[in-house]
């Protein structure tokens, strides 16, 4: 079937995994990126499928209503795979204003469009991606489950789980066609060196400190990027309208453990004695409000929809650590901004 497919925030770390995917997988669809270019996200993490026939980019901002008609008109767009958000909690901690702009009004504004473009819901779909902190902050124990109740804690996670009650109240009040995500922590390639993992490859590569927020005893559970992808691509085909599924590697690490494993793989790719690079571990001012562990249980995307992770947490790190050190341009134009202006004087 022919698709004309939205998929916003595109040009970001998953969101730019999941265009590849449907652009090489899906001939039949158009695929319409639809992104800001802000800090977060550069057209140079799609240079290899940027020519495709079925591939298209838009710049635009889902703050901005009007261009969201124009490209729903422009594109007939059938359907919507929302990535494009404000991501980082310290930055949501710092100046929380974006976040609230972006993440609520800005996908307030796509349920609009969609609803006012698809006279009739058949044959839609409104594909809503969101985040396991939504859930809010777990002890030793326990996991989260797709029906545990939201308690987000930082602005950032707050402005997703608003936006993820705005996607389901649209579904009960108006029929829309939803589906709704919540996934762990992602790594992997292309992912903006502020987040935990590329922000240490990059530090212990360029021998700078490596800065972990209190005891460094938090937990996360992380899912390799291709797999949060792959779980798009089989719940945009097969999952249940209306229904939330949550994302997981059955992968928990303290963040003192996993800065530690990356020190030793860096330390024999850059081929240093092993214990160089954990030398350069610093204990800093804990993050405020810092959610003390993520889990995710997701039984119910493996035993519905036949979803698991595909490799282990062991090579994921080893290819993303290999992805980091021979991309040393890349990170040195995502880190001086030269991508940022490049592409904002590119397209106006
Ligand atoms: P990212 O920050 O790497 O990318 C966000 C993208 O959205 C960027 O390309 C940016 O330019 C674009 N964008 C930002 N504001 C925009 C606006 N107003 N209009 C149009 N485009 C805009 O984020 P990410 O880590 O790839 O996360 C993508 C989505 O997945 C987000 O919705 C996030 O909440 C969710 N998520 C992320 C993780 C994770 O570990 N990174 C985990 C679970 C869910
Ligand atoms: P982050 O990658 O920002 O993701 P999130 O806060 O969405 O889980 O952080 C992952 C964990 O690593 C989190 O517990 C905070 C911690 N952290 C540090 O200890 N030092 C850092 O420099 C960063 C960026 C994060």
């Amino acid at each position: 079937m022919k698709k004309n497919i939205l998929i916003t925030g595109g040009a970001g770390f998953i969101g730019s995994h999941v265009v590849r995917l449907f652009v090489n997988k899906y001939p039949n669809y158009q695929i319409i990126n639809f992104d800001k270019l802000t800090y977060a996200g550069n057209l140079a993490n799609l240079t290899d499928i940027e020519k495709q026939p079925n591939y298209t980019f838009v710049k635009g901002d889902i703050q901005n209503k009007h261009a969201l008609e124009k490209v729903f008109k422009t594109h007939q767009i059938t359907d919507v795979i929302h990535l494009a958000a404000e991501s980082h909690v310290d930055r949501s901690i710092s100046g929380p204003m974006d976040f609230i702009l972006t993440n609520i009004v800005g996908t307030a504004n796509l349920l609009e469009v969609s609803r006012a473009r698809w006279s009739k819901f058949d044959h839609h779909i409104f594909y809503h991606i969101s985040t396991d902190e939504v859930y809010g902050s777990l002890g030793e124990e326990g996991f989260f489950l797709e029906d545990t109740p939201y308690d987000p804690r930082s602005p950032y996670s707050a402005s997703k789980a608003s936006s993820d009650h705005l996607v389901r109240a649209y579904f009960h009040t108006y029929g829309m066609p939803v589906k709704l995500s919540n996934c762990s922590n992602n790594y992997g390639s292309h992912q903006f060196p502020e987040k935990l993992v590329p922000l240490m490859i990059n530090n212990i590569k360029t021998n700078k400190s490596l800065p972990i927020y209190g005891k460094g005893d938090n937990v996360r559970d992380w899912l390799w990027v291709e797999d949060h992808a792959r779980a798009i691509d089989v719940i945009f085909h097969k999952g249940k309208l209306g229904e939330t599924y949550n994302i997981g590697g059955w992968n928990e690490w303290t963040n003192i453990n996993l800065v530690k494993a990356l020190c030793r793989i860096m330390d024999e790719k850059l081929n240093r004695p092993i214990g160089t690079s954990q030398k350069l571990i610093t204990f800093v001012k804990d993050r405020a409000g810092h959610d003390m562990r993520y889990a995710i249980d997701a039984t119910k995307i493996k035993n519905e929809l036949g979803w698991t992770p595909s490799i282990t947490f062991k090579d994921g790190l080893e290819k993303t650590v290999d992805w980091y050190l021979s991309n040393t341009q890349w990170l040195d134009n995502v880190t001086s901004g030269a991508y940022e202006k490049y592409y904002s004087e590119k397209y106006l």
